[in-house]
């Protein structure tokens, strides 16, 4: 019992030892093998020689002032170890100069994040900084309360550089808030808006002064405005092109980066152009989105999301695309309608959706309706009839067409022009009916007229007691 215990808390073991070996164990990063220490610093024209070595296949970062195709750069690459299972590669680089100050770094090809790395310094006097500066500062972006850093990276570790502000404060490092990193420059922690201006980092060899000169920008975030060119939805055919411009204006000095989101973004198929557009006291961005051919899974929402630090904005537009022109029309209230004459105006509306716009007529009675009377008007694609009268009644027909695809509809509803009832007599005086015999027969008359016609009612009051006249109604 206890010995069979004892040889599972060995097999237990054994494996998560193995397992860690993978991860852990010999060359699970590249080595670097002839250097010691973390950095070496070289005399200009010496040579620089690295060997590195691992599992699996190898490869090299160098410093950004070494570039691609420098004759001077060597790689040899071979198998190596007991039983050549490893990978090893020697870089030469030759002469070494002091722009290729920087990290060298040897890595798995395909594990990036394996790395190991040695900054080398290589010293010329004549040339401290590892950047020459011509005329121009360079440009260095500052935000309150963050890192800042000069960027004066030297040749030489040993070199004593000062950080003037102009035109002549010198700043101490305080190895705080200010510190001086010979492979970065000064960095100056949480930075405040003292840092605004020109600076320069400065070092003198032999009776020579070098500098290296920056001037510290903040940049402003604040977007002003950011809008389509279509206002409204846009529609389109299948097959034609979608051009959206997307216009951002903001302040002076902001950097705004722009992107779109639209339903074929997964697909890639829209080519977006961008454009910066400088003015006197504001910028303005564009950024034009373009599919050459759409199809119907290009409709939906359109979005521009632009950024500028934390501030962002978006406009977006919704397109439609239509595999097919059409004009589909019919009535919105029946195929008669009502209105009242000495109505202010009138509306002639049916309901109408086309693509693209189509040209519309409005007949009276088969006659063009706004040649008629001018109190007809086209509005859209109603007919507005200003102060309706009774002639307005009749047969009124639209008729819909787009020239360009032979696409033509025609819809036709009749106007019924109510007019209130009116009673003739009483238009003229009210004559007196005089002493009637008794027992006579008596004709009264009433005429009145209105749309619909009107129904008539007679009344009958006794006479009003003497000196008062009598009322009919
Ligand atoms: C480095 O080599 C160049 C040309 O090979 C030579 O002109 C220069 O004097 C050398 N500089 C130093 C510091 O040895
Ligand atoms: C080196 O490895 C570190 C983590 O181990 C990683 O953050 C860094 O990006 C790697 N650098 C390169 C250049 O691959
Ligand atoms: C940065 O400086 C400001 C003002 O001096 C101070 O209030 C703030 O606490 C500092 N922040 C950090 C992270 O040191
Ligand atoms: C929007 O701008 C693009 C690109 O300038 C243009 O092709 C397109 O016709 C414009 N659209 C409208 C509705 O003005
Ligand atoms: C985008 O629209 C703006 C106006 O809103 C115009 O000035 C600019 O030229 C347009 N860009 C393109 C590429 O059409
Ligand atoms: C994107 O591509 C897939 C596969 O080609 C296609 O099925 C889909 O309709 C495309 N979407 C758009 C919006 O074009
Ligand atoms: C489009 O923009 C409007 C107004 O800015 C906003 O209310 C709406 O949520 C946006 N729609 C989408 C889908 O982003
Ligand atoms: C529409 O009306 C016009 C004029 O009355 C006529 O010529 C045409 O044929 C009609 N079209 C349709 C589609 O009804």
């Amino acid at each position: 019992m206890f010995e069979i215990f004892l040889v599972m808390l060995c097999g237990l073991s054994s494996r998560v030892l193995a397992k860690d070996a993978v991860s852990k164990g010999k060359f699970s990063s590249p080595v670097l093998e002839n250097v010691r220490e973390r950095q070496l610093v070289l005399e200009k024209n010496q040579t620089l020689q690295l060997d590195c070595r691992g599992r699996w296949d190898i490869e090299w970062v160098f410093p950004s002032g070494v570039p691609k195709s420098y004759p001077g750069a060597q790689l040899e690459r071979s198998s190596c170890g007991k039983r050549a299972n490893q990978f090893c590669s020697r870089l030469t680089l030759s002469p070494a100069l002091a722009q290729h100050t920087g990290a060298y770094r040897c890595r798995y090809a395909h594990k990036p994040h394996r790395n190991t790395s040695v900054y080398v310094f290589v010293a010329d006097s004549q040339r401290p900084f590892v950047k020459v500066q011509r005329e121009s500062p360079a440009v260095v972006y500052m935000k309150e309360g963050e890192n800042l850093v000069f960027p004066c990276k030297v040749t030489n570790p040993h070199t004593k550089v000062s950080l003037i502000k102009f035109p002549n404060s010198q700043i101490e490092p305080d190895q705080r808030n200010i510190v001086w990193n010979s492979r970065q420059g000064f960095v100056i922690r949480n930075s405040t808006l003292s840092y605004i201006g020109l600076f320069s980092c400065k070092t003198v060899i032999d009776g020579t002064t070098y500098t290296n000169t920056f001037l510290t920008h903040r940049p402003v975030n604040k977007i002003n405005d950011v809008y389509l060119n279509s206002t409204g939805a846009v529609q389109e055919l299948q097959g034609h092109m979608l051009a959206l411009n997307c216009t951002v204006t903001a302040e002076l000095n902001s950097r705004v980066s722009i992107d779109w989101s639209y339903p074929a973004r997964a697909n890639n198929s829209a080519s977006i152009i961008k454009r910066i557009m400088p003015s006197r006291n504001r910028m303005a961005f564009y950024s034009v989105l373009t599919i050459r051919k759409l199809s119907k899974a290009d409709g939906g929402v359109y979005t521009c999301h632009v950024e500028s630090g934390p501030a962002k904005r978006q406009a977006n537009t919704t397109v439609t695309v239509h595999e097919k022109p059409f004009i589909k029309i019919k009535h919105r209230d029946g195929p008669v309608v009502t209105a009242h004459a000495g109505q202010k105006s009138f509306r002639l509306s049916p309901k109408l959706r086309a693509f693209p716009e189509p040209e519309v007529i409005w007949l009276k009675d088969g006659k063009v309706a706004a040649e008629q009377c001018s109190r007809y008007r086209v509005d859209g694609y109603s007919l507005l009839i200003r102060d309706v009268a009774e002639e307005d009644a009749g047969v009124y027909t639209i008729l819909t067409g787009i020239q360009q695809f032979k696409l033509f509809q025609n819809l036709t509803l009749s106007l019924v022009v109510h007019v209130r009832p009116q009673i003739g007599e009483k238009a003229v005086a009210m004559r007196d009916p005089g002493t009637i015999p008794r027992a006579s027969r008596q004709a009264l008359l009433c005429t009145s007229y209105g749309v619909p016609p009107p129904r008539l009612r007679w009344s009958w009051y006794p006479c009003p007691p003497r000196g008062r006249p009598a009322r009919l109604a």
